[in-house]
This record gives C-alpha cells, sequence and structure tokens, in this order.
C-alpha cells in the first residue's frame, strides 16, 4: 500500500477553493462516479456558506446509488484482552481496572441469538488483538453462530494478519473484513500506538492488500477521528480505497467514520472534530467513493446520526454494546472498550430512519451470492443494484415487520414498506416483489433477489 501523505498534506495547504470551483466539483459529483483525490480535499478545505450545497449533493449521490436504504447491524465483541496500547482504548494492556474476558462458544452463540431475538441479520464480530483469542477461536466463533443462531452474515473487526490467516478467515464464511487504519498520520500514530504488534504503521496500512490478496471482497476502511487533523485522515482514508481500487478493482465496501470518544483511563480526544466536521467528513467520503457504505456508530449522538442520513451516510449499528457478553446477563459496564452515545434500540433506530425519509434495511444478499469485490463495484456504480437491493429492503423489511415489530413502531414500518413498494418502477420487479412478500405472509424466510 503507497499513499503519498506529502502530497496529501500540501493539497490541504492550498487556499480554499471558490463558489465556481466548488459547483464545478459537485456538478462532476452528481455524476456519481466519484471525484479526484484534490477535488475532495478542496471540498474537504471549503468555506462555510458552501457546506450546505456538499451536503445536498451528497445526499443526491447517496440516493443515486443505494436508494433510500439505510443497513442496520450491530458489533458482538468477543474478548477485551488486548496486548497493544493504544492510548485512547479502553482494552489497552495497561489499563489494570479493566475486567477483562473471553467469551467462550457458548457464550458467543447465546449472544448472537440475542442479537437476532432483536431481529439482526447481520453481526460484526469485534476482538482485541489477543495471542490467546487468535485466528482459531475466531473462526470457531463465526462457524458457531453460523450454524446455531440465524444470524445470515457474519463480519469481523479483528487485529491485522497475514495471507494465509485470512485465507482460513475467508473459508469461514466472513463477509466483510474491517479494521481502522485509526490514524493515516505516522507521527501522530507513532505517539498513540507505544508499543505492542499495532506499533507498526506499515503492518496495518497493508492489512487490506493482504486481505484482498487472500480473497476477501470486500474490506472495511476506517480513521479514528479525533487522533490527528480530520481532513488529513479524511483525504488519506479515499487515498487508501482509491489504491486498493487502482491495485484490485475494488473500491473498499465500507468506510467508517468513528470519532474518538473519552474511554476509562483512557486519552481523550487530543484534536477537536466537531459535529459539523463529521457531516462534511461523510458527505465528502460518499462524493468521493460513492459506491462504498458509509457507516455511522452509536459512538455518535441520535440527532446527529439522524442528520447524517441526509447527508450521505449509508449504514448504522443499533443497539450497540462494546463489552463481550454485553447483550446478555454477562453486560457489564466496565468491561467496555468505550461508552457509546446512542442508546436507542432497533425499533427505535429503524423507526427514525423512517421518520428521516429512509428505508431501514436487514438485508444481507449480496455476501451470500458473492455480489463482492470488484463485481460490486462495478455493478453499484453502473446503477444495476438499485432495483434489486431495494426489493431485498422491502423483504427484509417486512420480516422485520411480522416476527418482530411491536405496536408504536410497526405502523411506521408499515408505512414505509407500502411506500417503497408503491415505489417500484419496474413491473417485472414489482410483481416478483409482492409474489415473494407473499410467501414471507406465508411463512417461508430468508428470501431475497
Ligand atoms: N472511542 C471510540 N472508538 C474507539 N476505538 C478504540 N477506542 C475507542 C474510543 N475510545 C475504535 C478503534 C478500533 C475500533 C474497534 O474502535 O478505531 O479500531
Amino acid at each position: 500500500m503507497h499513499i503519498d501523505f506529502s502530497k496529501i498534506e500540501a493539497r490541504l495547504k492550498e487556499p480554499p477553493a471558490s463558489g465556481a470551483e466548488v459547483s464545478a466539483i459537485l456538478d462532476k459529483a452528481l455524476c456519481a462516479k466519484g471525484i479526484a483525490l484534490d477535488e475532495a480535499s478542496a471540498l474537504l478545505s471549503a468555506l462555510p456558506e458552501h457546506t450546505a450545497q456538499i451536503l445536498q449533493t451528497a445526499a443526491t449521490v447517496k440516493e443515486k446509488i443505494f436508494g433510500r436504504r439505510i443497513v442496520l447491524f450491530a458489533p458482538l465483541y468477543l474478548s477485551n484482552y488486548c496486548s497493544n496500547a493504544c492510548l485512547y482504548c479502553g482494552f489497552r494492556s495497561g489499563n489494570r481496572e479493566l475486567e477483562r474476558t473471553r467469551l467462550s462458544i457458548g457464550e458467543t452463540v447465546t449472544e448472537a441469538r440475542a442479537l437476532v431475538a432483536m431481529g439482526f441479520k447481520r453481526v460484526l464480530l469485534v476482538t482485541g488483538e489477543d495471542p490467546l483469542f487468535g485466528l482459531e477461536q475466531i473462526i470457531s466463533a463465526v462457524r458457531a453462530i453460523y450454524k446455531n443462531t440465524g444470524m445470515r452474515i457474519v463480519h469481523v473487526n479483528t487485529a491485522p494478519m497475514g495471507v494465509d490467516e485470512f485465507k482460513e478467515l475467508k473459508k469461514a464464511g466472513v463477509g466483510v473484513y474491517q479494521s481502522f487504519q485509526e490514524t493515516y498520520h505516522k507521527d501522530t500514530y507513532a505517539k498513540m500506538h507505544p508499543h505492542g504488534r499495532k506499533k507498526d504503521f506499515d503492518w496495518r496500512l497493508g492489512v487490506m492488500d493482504r486481505a484482498l490478496t487472500a480473497g476477501f471482497g470486500d474490506v472495511g476502511i476506517g480513521p479514528l477521528f479525533g487522533l490527528a487533523q480530520w481532513r488529513f485522515d479524511c483525504l488519506s482514508a479515499i487515498a487508501h480505497s482509491m489504491s486498493l481500487y487502482a491495485q484490485f478493482g475494488a473500491h473498499a465496501h465500507t468506510i467508517s467514520v468513528p470519532r474518538l470518544r473519552t474511554a476509562d483511563n483512557a486519552i481523550a480526544p487530543p484534536m477537536l472534530v466537531t459535529d459539523n466536521d463529521i457531516k462534511k467528513i461523510v458527505a465528502v467520503l460518499r462524493l468521493a467513493v460513492p459506491t462504498a457504505g458509509v457507516v455511522i456508530s452509536t459512538r455518535e449522538p441520535a440527532q446527529l446520526r439522524q442528520e447524517l442520513i441526509n447527508c450521505g451516510a449509508s449504514q448504522m449499528s443499533a443497539g450497540s454494546r462494546t463489552n463481550p457478553g454485553g447483550y446478555t446477563a454477562r453486560s457489564r459496564a466496565t468491561l467496555e472498550q468505550f461508552p457509546t452515545t446512542d442508546h436507542r434500540t432497533l425499533p427505535e433506530v429503524m423507526a427514525s430512519i423512517v421518520k428521516e425519509g429512509g428505508l431501514p434495511s436487514l438485508c444481507t444478499s449480496c455476501y451470500r451470492v458473492g455480489r463482492v469485490g470488484s463485481e460490486f463495484t462495478e455493478k453499484t456504480s453502473a446503477g444495476e443494484m438499485e432495483k434489486l437491493c431495494h426489493s431485498n429492503a422491502i423483504l427484509t423489511l417486512k420480516e422485520y415487520i411480522t416476527d418482530y415489530s411491536k405496536n408504536g413502531v410497526r405502523e411506521h414500518l408499515e408505512q414505509a414498506l407500502k411506500k417503497a413498494i408503491d415505489e417500484i418502477k419496474d413491473p417485472a420487479i414489482k410483481k416478483a416483489t409482492l409474489e415473494k412478500l407473499r410467501e414471507i405472509e406465508n411463512g417461508k424466510r430468508d428470501i431475497f433477489f
């Protein structure tokens, strides 16, 4: 992985773009084919008077590529032991006050079942860098979840591995491999990660090259905003995705925008990133890498998450716990990686997405039919996915309403479902969707295009 960081720094020193320049870039961005790195830089540095126009364009591009859909998922923490020393993280090895635990297979299954019982269909497994909870344990957890819980897709966020290990992980049926660079700013990275394997900036930066080489089609990247200058990290993440595209034909499948929260016995964010900055980050990521899922976690407050729905975001976690065992009896705040801010439940988040004009989706189809990597990037970019994804969102929403939703939320979701069905333009797809909806009413589950 080669990113020219000095060029990125130099770009960010350029004077703010004029109104005419910003408009020209946004006109180009509206085609939903992405923009160049220097154009993304110009948008990030644009004067505040242009922000509304940038956010609006991002919302339009989001809709063009992903429709009104917001995909939902939950993280599941497997182990909070960690051999690294990331200054900002509750799991860091030096935090003697943190209670540590590793979930057994039985406990993992119980946690995943708890998420399935809430209506989740996709889960993101998270672990610290724990020598006693390595590849073998992660693979056993993935397999046990598929075998015993009804969870439809398992993604993983774990410490970087080598190509051979990634091959094994892929064989277990993992969907997306996710790992965050934390910061692309080398000096800051060195300060924040003083010991442990994670100290090695280049090993982490090259992780997605190894994952893609090993056969992962879909990888998820992201800076941890609040460590270094946000414009630099945002632009570097875009450059990272562009570089993956140049080498593998696939952009980052997801780009997450976690913002640092002060964890127990850990440092506070060294750099300020305001809510408005996060909006701009989300919007520019959307415009620069239109096919990427832009992911908003529960680190962000509910109101801001609402607003980000219309700034280009396309995926959200809900009801998250950052402690192993957090969804079941072993829920203990003292085991947490960091405190979350949005504590709303899945149905509450779904209702709020509807309120913003979005369509909540629990779809897992792409990974399961092998629409991944370069094929996903190409088809999504060409607008070929849109029709099918819309119907898949409808089908999963129907399942959710039938199996999980309660009065109060149900009415909102039913209205959203009806509106979404009315929106299907292609008569053949409409007919097929209505047939599938009837099948769901008759008890069939997990049907998709
Ligand atoms: N606040 C927010 N996010 C954090 N992470 C680690 N510590 C914190 C914190 N205090 C993020 C890192 C890590 C991911 C799983 O969680 O980016 O890679």
